[in-house]
């Protein structure tokens, strides 16, 4: 009798620990792996958006569906990239998120993704269409860069035509120096040609003093800006930048130059950072372009997500099946507010 109550007792116990274990341990139906390369870890604006998708893919997990991401950069050499996806994919990922170092080289990147079939969805830095039609399960999510460039342009035009004493020198013509992003990278291409291009077509005389690339770099900028500054002196009257990042190299520039605020040359950036949202409130810049980093991630968190449920990718609206292109936004002092409070 006394035998079968303790077994009893036993059975109880083990039952009872065995569920309430069970309990303890959240039970994940499914767990979706992503791996996320950038290109380098000293880029603010590719930091601010992969933040965001990471952010993104916490906010879609629940009880039943667990989201792990491992983040790694390419410390700026393709090579140095294809090794990092090799290893994610050897470790354990179900997709990869890439932002190449060079954006015409994906080949070893594309077929380590074909053997292991792991869909890849680039951003940022963008493939050309030969290579993103290589495999069905590549995708690219990005902006169109010739759109930024002639917003920029009408920023700087609408600007200059508003505001006479841009002209500093009278001569109807705008003495202009252009800060270039990196070579070959498709906005730093686009922007350049498409801002010019813009401003001209708006009947304002340009002429161009200097182009410098400073590799969409802060520091680089300010250095190349107060080089410019020591060459020209107080005859420049605009600087084109493709990007905010070297937009405020230039205004760090000009701080330290000694020219009052009423001397700088017009200054306009494209990305919508922080930095340049309040130097736009201030006026130290006239103008950004918005680059949205929050429509990119979101779009790239979905994506992610319905690829490795097998669902229906035609909500995603890709163009081709493969390319989703999220829309610039023009900022300037009128609407900066805006954007600053995003
Ligand atoms: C951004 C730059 C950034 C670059 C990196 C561009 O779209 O405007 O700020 O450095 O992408 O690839
Ligand atoms: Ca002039």
């Amino acid at each position: 009798m006394n035998k079968r109550i303790v077994s009893l007792i036993m059975a109880f116990v083990l039952i009872y620990n065995f569920t309430g274990c069970q309990k303890k341990e959240k039970n994940f139906n499914e767990t979706l792996r992503v791996g996320v390369v950038t290109y380098t870890q000293d880029d603010p604006f590719i930091n601010a958006m992969t933040q965001e998708l990471k952010d993104n893919l916490k906010s879609m997990e629940n009880d039943n569906f667990r989201i792990i991401v491992s983040e790694k950069n390419g410390d700026d050499s393709q090579r140095d990239q294809d090794e990092v996806v090799e290893e994610m994919i050897d470790a354990g990922c179900d997709i990869m998120c890439v932002n190449l170092v060079d954006r015409t080289a994906p080949g070893k990147i594309i077929k380590l993704a074909r053997q292991n079939n792991i869909p890849i969805i680039f951003f940022n830095r963008e493939p050309v269409k030969e290579d993103l039609m290589q495999w069905n399960k590549l995708y690219y999510v990005g902006c169109d860069a010739e759109q930024s460039g002639v917003m920029q342009g009408q920023i700087a035009a609408d600007y200059i035509k508003a505001n006479k004493n841009v002209d500093k020198n009278n001569d109807g013509k705008i003495q202009y120096v252009l800060l270039e992003g990196e070579a070959g990278h498709q906005d730093a291409i686009s922007r350049t040609d498409c801002s010019v291009k813009t401003i001209i077509n708006n009947g304002i005389n340009l002429e161009k003093l200097s182009y410098q690339f400073a590799d969409w770099n802060r520091g680089q900028a300010e250095n190349r800006t107060t080089q410019l500054i020591d060459q020209y002196g107080n005859n420049i009257e605009m600087i084109i930048s493709n990007n905010d990042e070297m937009a405020i190299g230039a205004v760090e520039a000009y701080k330290k130059s000694g020219y009052g605020e009423d001397e700088w040359p017009i200054i306009c950036g494209i990305d919508g950072l922080n930095d340049a949202l309040i130097a736009v409130k201030e006026g130290q810049m006239q103008g950004t372009v918005y680059n949205d980093k929050e429509d990119q991630s979101m779009e790239i968190a979905k994506l992610v997500v319905d690829i490795f449920k097998g669902n229906d990718l035609k909500k995603h609206n890709l163009d081709s099946g493969k390319y989703y292109v999220s829309q610039y936004k023009k900022v300037d002092i009128n609407n900066v507010d805006d954007f600053i409070s995003r």
